[in-house]
């Protein structure tokens, strides 16, 4: 990776100079070697060009990868008014569900956003501690000695599950849920890792036609839902129960159809990324006994046998570094999309309205600029200090800005319960070795079902 001696900057820029990069077919640019392969042509930008500023063709778009901390910043922060989240995924998620927060942009997102803020304020996120770790214990507890469990499948299912029960109040675990069978269809057809996966939905490959029924089905379950709450005198407290209480300016409500689009919004925005976060977590643990070790011996001398809560995370110190490493390394989100509304200046470099611009936390994570040794996993980086001299948006798993991400607290208390309530129990050893073969899809996925081979302590 390139060091600050070596990237070019802002050094001797003109504004109508056009960014380094690399050169793309004629037609289609660079998708195709994107598509194939992001991570391999992230790492080319990254290594080859010694910019923080590296331009490409996508489609038939002009492309920018952005890789310092204060461009990050400018774009997420300084200047958020001057952009939106961009086609990017509108032309994917936007066919299921163009009304739900991560698709709405101005003012409709911002009233959107301030009526759910209430479901992510702390105490309530705290108050879904005790069925975050209920669900991880019972969810583990069937781990045999020696068993070879495979992360990739379990964890989708634990963290979907949670979401249910805390967000619309339904238990699913156990049984193949529409939920969950839905889930699986959806991922599927746009993790399909090629260009079939940017064919619109209504062309019927055998994916999208899976994925259609799907959505059928979920959309049928969540009209159940929303019908049996009508007919319910129960007081519930869920995101549901929120949704159903949002009052515009108007005086109007959301309508089934909006509530539909944000309940499918935040199923599937939060439960294949903090799935994943664990995934990551646990195979890191288990390639490094002697972190595992130090975590097992905090979480003895804090929980002294007894369950975590949301309490004794303020005291598992060495339980939040292994969570911010690990999302640092293998950041389920690998990249936040941003459309320029009007021509921008960004390192100097004139940049049109209209160019997709790619801010990738997998390259800037792991640049040795700001983080030494970067590759490995080391949860002893995160002191005061070290993050006191770490340049805002050097790290950023979940976005900045106003669309920071809603659910961080949720997936972060989520991600911590479960690993301290897995690692209180188990001793895991490595079944799938580092380095991971990944594939950057709608997030940062292992190539191949990752294992851990399981032991009681
Ligand atoms: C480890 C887990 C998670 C990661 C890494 C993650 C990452 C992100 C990132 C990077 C963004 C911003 C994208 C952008 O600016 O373009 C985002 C937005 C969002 N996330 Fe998460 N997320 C996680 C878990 C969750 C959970 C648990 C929920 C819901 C319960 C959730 C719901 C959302 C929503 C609704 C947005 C859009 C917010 C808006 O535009 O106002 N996420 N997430």
């Amino acid at each position: 990776m390139a060091t600050d001696e070596t990237r070019a900057g802002e050094r001797g820029v003109q504004a109508s100079d056009r960014p380094p990069g690399p050169d793309g077919l004629p037609l289609v640019g660079n998708t195709v070697s994107f598509l194939q392969d992001p991570l391999a042509f992230y790492a080319h930008c990254a290594d080859d060009f010694e910019s923080d500023v590296v331009s490409y063709q996508i489609g038939r778009s002009d492309g920018y990868m952005l890789t310092d901390p204060a461009y990050i910043e400018q774009v997420l922060v300084t200047d958020h008014a001057d952009y939106h989240r961009g086609n990017i995924i509108n032309d994917t998620l936007g066919e299921i569900a163009d009304g739900g927060l991560f698709l709405l942009e101005d003012e409709a997102w911002q009233k959107q956003r301030q009526a759910l803020q209430p479901a992510f304020y702390r105490d309530r996120i705290e108050s879904y501690a005790e069925v975050m770790v209920e669900f991880a214990a019972r969810g583990t507890d069937d781990w045999r000695d020696g068993e070879a469990v495979t992360l990739t499948d379990e964890m989708p299912t634990l963290t979907l599950d949670v979401l249910a029960k805390t967000l619309l109040d339904i238990d699913i675990e156990g049984e193949e849920s529409t939920i969950g069978a839905a889930a699986r269809a959806i991922t599927d057809r746009f993790d399909a890792g090629s260009l079939s996966a940017f064919l619109p939905l209504w062309v019927p490959t055998p994916a999208n036609r899976r994925c259609n029924r799907a959505v059928e089905q979920f959309d049928a379950q969540i009209a159940g839902v929303i019908a049996n709450r009508e007919q319910s005198d129960r007081e519930f407290d869920d995101l549901l129960s929120i949704l159903r209480s949002v009052e515009l300016e108007d005086g109007s409500g959301l309508s089934d159809q909006e509530i539909r689009d944000e309940l499918f919004t935040f199923l599937f925005a939060g439960h294949e990324t903090t799935a994943l976060a664990l995934t990551y977590t646990f195979c890191l643990l288990a390639n490094n006994p002697a972190k595992q070790a130090k975590l097992h011996d905090e979480l003895d001398v804090v929980l002294d046998g007894e369950r975590p809560t949301a309490a004794s995370l303020f005291e598992l110190d060495y339980l939040g570094k292994v969570v911010d490493e690990s999302l640092r390394l293998y950041p389920p989100a690998y990249t936040v999309f941003r459309e320029p509304l009007e021509d921008v200046q960004i390192g100097g470099y004139e940049i049109d309205s209209g160019s997709v611009l790619s801010m990738p936390q997998w390259v800037v994570h792991r640049d040795e600029r700001w983080y030494d040794d970067p590759d490995e996993f080391r949860p002893e980086r995160w002191t005061d200090e070290f993050e006191n001299d770490l340049p805002d948006y050097a790290y950023y798993p979940f976005g900045g800005g106003p669309r920071h991400c809603i659910g961080m607290r949720f997936a972060l208390m989520e991600a911590k319960l479960a690993v301290a309530t897995v690692a209180q129990r188990y001793r895991l050893e490595p079944g799938t070795e580092l380095p991971l073969d990944l594939s950057m899809q709608l997030t940062l996925k292992p190539s191949n079902p990752v294992d851990v081979v399981v032991e009681r302590r």
